[in-house]
């Protein structure tokens, strides 16, 4: 991502702060990872700690369209699937600009979906989005790469497939609630079929 050794790498959507951590780990940044999860958040803070890069990494509960860290700082920001989540795209791709330096780098991947069959589907049907090049334009940056992932329809259905005829032994390893929450997004992506493509951009402000 070209971050300096030291710079600063923001993880937007960190979840349980593993990739975040391992991009910083191999570009020697700083990372500051933000999710709307305060488990994940949790989470996130033992693995650094655990890593023992809890000295070079923060993690603090935000929302994409409103992270709590300074303008213009950012070397980098990344964000692994999780986009689509996003209620507001172009403010959280506004969000991504305003973090970055001049000529930062922001890369992602994220699905895009057909608008059509997720219409009347809860959190996919917010602000749906079927092609994030405009969007990145209008959010001020120049794209440097958007290219459909290999193999991730078949990946994600193999995944989802395994994860709800494994629901008995799950239920007792995390919990009925959140696998009801886990089945519930699983079992309503393999019957809409929402997404179009999983895309991986790469794209620097101007
Ligand atoms: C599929 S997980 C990916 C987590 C992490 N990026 C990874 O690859 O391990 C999606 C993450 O998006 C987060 N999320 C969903 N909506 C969000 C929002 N509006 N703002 C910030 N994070 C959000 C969820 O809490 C979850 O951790």
């Amino acid at each position: 991502m070209a971050i300096p050794a030291g710079g600063v790498l923001v993880d937007l959507a960190c979840g349980a702060g593993g990739p975040g951590l391992w991009v910083a780990s191999k570009a020697r940044s700083r990372l500051a990872g933000v999710d709307l999860s305060v488990v994940g958040v949790a989470q996130a803070r033992r693995r650094a700690q655990e890593l023992r890069f809890e000295r070079s990494a923060a993690f603090i509960a935000g929302a994409f369209s409103a992270v709590g860290l300074a303008t213009g700082r950012a070397d980098g920001v990344m964000s692994v699937d999780a986009l689509q989540y996003a209620p507001d795209k172009r403010a959280a791709l506004d969000e991504a600009a305003r973090l970055l330096r001049p000529g930062g780098r922001l890369a992602f991947t994220a699905f895009e979906v057909h608008p059509e069959r997720v219409a009347d589907l809860p959190v996919l049907g917010d602000d749906p989005v079927a092609d994030y090049e405009p969007l990145l334009e209008t959010a001020g940056f120049a794209v440097d790469s958007c290219t459909e992932t290999a193999g991730w329809r078949e990946r994600l259905t193999t995944t989802y497939r395994a994860v709800l005829d494994a629901a008995d032994t799950l239920s007792g390893e995390m919990g009925a609630q959140a696998l009801l929450a886990l089945g519930l997004e699983m079992s309503m992506t393999l019957e809409h079929d929402p997404y179009r493509r999983r895309v991986m951009v790469v794209a620097h402000t101007r």
